[in-house]
């Protein structure tokens, strides 16, 4: 047994197992639990049910300190911090679903010195309800800033650790910041709805950075300009930063879709009408469309044509597929009437599950055979290894759209290929 504090997890999707199998790293004994006994009983085979970069790895290397469960009674009998990582999806109305959450909280109830730490990420104003409530637990609120596909090195090397809390509770907020010493990362002490405001409004502003650079983007192709060079020059300035300056296809995934709505539906609950995230939704809604105007500049029609899609899930180094662009550009490129073929080398499962009436493809090569026009959707590197030329032969025509301005343009062009990149200058026709 270990002499370092044992962590109850609830809910083993990607914020919790990671959590799990990180605090089991950082030398912790852990009680993971979920309430999908298939999830469970693949984790007690040791199958991870996620593609998740070295997390396989870690919980192979720890699995003596984990636990997997369908209870919850061996979490409450073996830890006092309870870490909350249930989801928290959008509902109807774009508020968070709390549904999980609140069942988590009943399940914890009260008794014993313990405390619940929520991770999910949820409205501001939450854990003070929660805490008036179920007056029988300390309440922490500990928000996850992981990425998906970095998941295991943002866990264990973290830019800071907010942890939120309100007086009375100041024993579990210094239990979590012990727990996360060992990751030598800066500690953010504040009240819970501060916590909680933080969270958001982190999203909200990195999501608001994406829409910024791809309106940019948009604009340069008007004027000539070249946006990765534009981009290149503005994060030289301290002040602004290179990173989430990449224009492309827009923003998906489980969080800032989901996070922004949540932050601009709860000021409007509240009474403010938070004026920009309007737009940066509305900018990211209409981005993932201007692929199929790229399309119809150099194809006419989409009716009858088919189109490959290189990559699926909503980023590099994931098979997640909530709320990726692929989906939405899969519908749009069928109600056009073109025929979809796609090709991703981890999420083709996860997206059968989302997508109709789309071919998958067993190699990029695949995809493409026959093709009218190609669009890269996901960065994965083996995209920018492929052979252009191969490609521009088994095309159909030669067309191909780099939905994340990720390829070299020039090597592309030089093989024959029409490039299409987003806010760079467009070449009209192929060089050779
Ligand atoms: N995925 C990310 O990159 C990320 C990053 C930061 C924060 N978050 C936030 O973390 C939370 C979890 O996100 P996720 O992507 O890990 O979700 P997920 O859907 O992958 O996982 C949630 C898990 O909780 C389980 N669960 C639900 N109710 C339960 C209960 N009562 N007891 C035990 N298990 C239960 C579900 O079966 C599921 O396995 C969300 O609020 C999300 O916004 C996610």
């Amino acid at each position: 047994m270990s002499e370092r504090e044992p962590i109850g997890v609830i809910g083993t999707g990607w914020v919790g197992l990671v959590t799990a199998a990180c605090f089991a790293e950082l030398g912790h004994r852990v009680v993971a639990r979920d309430i999908v006994p298939e999830k469970v009983a693949a984790l007690e085979r040791g199958e991870v049910p996620i593609h998740e970069p070295n997390l396989s790895e870690l919980i192979k290397r720890n699995r003596e300190r984990l636990e997997f469960t369908t209870e919850i009674e061996p979490v409450l009998e073996e830890a006092r911090l309870i870490f909350v990582c249930v989801q928290t999806p959008p509902t109807h109305s774009g508020d968070a679903d709390l549904t999980a959450v609140m069942r988590a909280v009943e399940e914890i109830g009260s008794g014993g010195r313990r405390a619940l730490v929520m991770k999910s990420t949820v409205p501001v104003g939450t854990g003070r309800r929660i805490r008036d409530l179920a007056k029988g637990f300390a309440y922490v609120s500990c928000p996850e800033f992981l990425r998906e596909g970095t998941a295991v090195k943002d866990f264990l090397e973290p830019d800071r650790v907010v942890i939120g809390a309100e007086p009375g509770d100041e024993w579990a907020a210094d239990a979590v910041a012990a727990a996360y010493e060992a990751v030598g990362a800066p500690i953010v002490r504040t009240d819970l709805s501060s916590a909680e405001m933080i969270k958001l409004a982190s999203n909200a502003f990195l999501a608001t950075k994406i829409s910024f650079i791809n309106e940019i983007a948009n604009v340069s192709e008007e004027v000539g300009a070249d946006v990765t060079e534009v981009a290149r020059g503005m994060g030289m300035d301290d002040r602004i930063g290179p990173r989430f300056l990449q224009a492309g296809i827009g923003y998906g995934g489980s969080c800032f879709p989901k996070d922004v709505s949540a932050l601009k539906i709860l000021a409007g609950n509240s009474g403010y009408h938070f004026q920009l995230l309007n737009s940066v939704i509305e900018v990211n809604e209409l981005q993932k469309r201007r692929v199929l105007a790229k399309l119809t500049k150099h194809l006419d029609s989409l009716s009858g044509k088919r189109v490959a899609l290189l990559g699926l899930a909503f980023k590099v180094d994931t098979d997640d597929m909530r709320e990726a662009s692929s989906l939405v550009l899969a519908s749009r490129l069928q109600g056009e009437g073109a025929t979809v073929v796609a090709y991703d080398p981890v999420a083709e499962d996860r997206a059968k599950e989302l997508l109709s009436d789309v071919e998958m493809s067993k190699s990029p090569l695949d995809a493409i055979d026959g093709a009218d026009a190609a669009v890269l959707v996901t960065e994965w590197p083996e995209f920018a290894e492929l052979d252009w030329a191969e490609v521009a032969k088994r095309m159909n025509t030669p067309l191909l759209v780099d939905g994340r301005n990720f390829l070299d343009a020039e090597a592309v062009r030089g093989a024959g290929l029409t490039y299409e990149g987003i806010g760079r200058p467009s070449a009209s026709e192929p060089q050779t």
